[in-house]
């Protein structure tokens, strides 16, 4: 398979699905919980049941991760995809607009492909190993900016946040003080974007899945970004703890981590 089909087929299943869930903002038939906060719609499963059936004519013999379940381990090669049907779902479900469906392609081992469809503003985010990354076909790079105090940042916060201990409150309020803001859009996959395109300089969260990071990851790398653990450590998906930086505050952003013993 060359890396180009596989966009192909990320490209049509992100804008179908994409297209689907716009129609459906505000248009929800259920709504289910996974814990006390972790919301699931009709519409989340519906949109990775296309996505899934759009890759999967195309590509039989790959492995699948998908946030709703219908992933499936095919192991005939050493190809796969990871798919979040919908990144966002808690803004979706009370429409407020920022949200996305995210398709990540890996190849032994390594990331080769990140597709990103933010359906409300139109825009597609993608980037292929080694070639760069885009937004609409336009090629996009992070910020220049090189300082922490003059950077905007993003992070994200688990759905149970007000029961697990390491829940990312120190570092959102250290960090607040320390650049111009800290914003919390809840699409780990768009923010992930932000930063490939300059919009932010950094994003940092705990803990997330890697159907939330395998799409935006890559963009980050191929747009110029720095990505690693939180501490400078290669990002290791099980763990989803994640820092993307422009690169040029990223060391800085890492000493903040250190000092407050982030873990
Ligand atoms: C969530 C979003 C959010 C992040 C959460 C994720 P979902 O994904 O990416 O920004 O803070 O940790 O679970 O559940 O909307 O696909
Ligand atoms: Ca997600
Ligand atoms: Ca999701």
């Amino acid at each position: 398979m060359t890396v180009s089909k596989g966009k192909k087929a990320a490209f049509n299943a992100a804008l179908e699905a994409g297209k689907y869930i716009k129609e459906r903002l505000g248009n929800i038939k259920r709504i289910d919980y996974k814990g006390a906060f972790n919301i699931v719609t009709d519409v989340d499963k519906a949109s990775e049941a296309m996505i899934l059936e759009f890759l999967k004519s195309d590509f039989p013999d790959d492995s699948y991760m998908a946030e709703e379940g219908g992933g499936s381990e095919a192991k005939k090669n050493d190809r796969r995809w990871y798919i979040d049907p919908l990144d966002g779902t808690t803004n979706f479900t009370h429409t407020y607009p920022f949200f996305c469906v995210s398709i990540g392609l890996e190849e032994a081992g390594k990331m080769i492909l990140g597709v990103v469809y933010n359906p409300m503003a139109d825009e597609l985010f993608y980037a292929e190993r080694g070639l760069g990354a885009f937004l609409n076909d336009e090629p996009i790079h992070v910020s220049s900016i090189a300082e922490l105090n003059n950077s905007l940042l993003a992070t994200g916060f688990p759905p149970d946040t007000g029961n697990v201990p390491n829940n990312n409150m120190l570092p959102f309020t250290t960090l607040t003080t320390m650049s111009h803001g800290v914003r919390r859009d809840g699409s780990a996959a768009l923010d992930l974007c932000f930063v490939a395109c300059g919009r932010l300089e950094g994003f940092w969260e705990l803990k997330l899945a890697p159907w939330d990071i395998a799409a935006g990851s890559l963009i980050v790398e191929e747009a110029g970004g720095r990505v690693s653990d939180l501490v400078n450590g290669p990002l290791d998906m099980p763990t989803g703890h994640i820092l993307a930086t422009n690169k040029l505050i990223h060391d800085e952003v890492v000493g903040v981590m250190q000092k407050i013993d982030v873990k």
